[in-house]
């Protein structure tokens, strides 16, 4: 039997096509003001294959410099784009956290991109949890214990899957294997829109 670890829920098919397409809407709206870009590695400066982007108080980034929060967007310098009001109410929904989320990364897949193994971990309030929303194409995700080297399992996320990483879940190791092409056509040319909505400070 296939049993996720303790405070890792998934919930299937929790968007219908129709929310999942006004979410994608509010996400385009973001993406015009604050432009996906490519991160890099802490020191190396290697690049991702993911693009990013955030809405929010607060943006998740990674570069040379490292990871950390920041509240403005890295090439425009704006502030980020408020966090669109059908997250909050998916936050409050599903959070069980009575503050609201402070961040949302907003991670693009292309067909060819994936995530490596890791936690989430910069955040210094880890009372609330990770909230995470898939769109469009299906990806293959990993999950593991809260150290590394622990024995991991994969599962398939479709479009309108939500994960949330709470509890003793909260920093369990989880990264994205692979994306599996032409598997939605929510996006007119394909890939996969990860959202993650965070709380960041206590
Ligand atoms: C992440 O860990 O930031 C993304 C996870 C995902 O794409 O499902
Ligand atoms: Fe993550």
């Amino acid at each position: 039997m296939f049993v996720l670890p303790k405070g890792v829920r998934h919930i299937p098919g929790h968007l219908d096509r129709d929310e999942q397409k006004s979410l994608l809407d509010d996400i385009r709206a973001v993406v015009s003001e604050a432009p996906l870009y490519r991160p890099e590695m802490p020191r190396t400066g290697k690049p991702l294959s993911v693009r990013m982007t955030n809405c929010g108080d607060l943006g998740w980034l990674t570069d040379k410099t490292g990871y950390r929060y920041q509240d403005c967007h890295p090439v425009t310098g704006k502030p980020w784009p408020a966090i669109p009001s059908r997250l909050l109410a998916l936050w409050e929904e599903l959070s069980g956290h009575s503050a609201p989320p402070q961040a949302c990364l907003i991670n693009f897949y292309d067909t060819s991109a994936r995530m490596g193994l890791h936690q989430d971990r910069d955040e210094s309030d880890l009372s609330a949890p990770v909230l995470s929303i898939s769109l469009g194409d299906a990806c293959l995700f990993r999950i593991g214990g809260t150290a590394r080297g622990q024995p991991t399992k994969s599962f398939r996320l479709e479009s309108g899957d939500i994960v949330i990483l709470g509890g003793e879940g909260r920093l369990a190791f989880h990264g994205v294997d692979k994306i599996y092409p032409t598997t939605s056509t929510l996006l007119k040319d394909g890939g996969r829109i990860n959202l993650t909505l965070r709380r960041v400070t206590a």
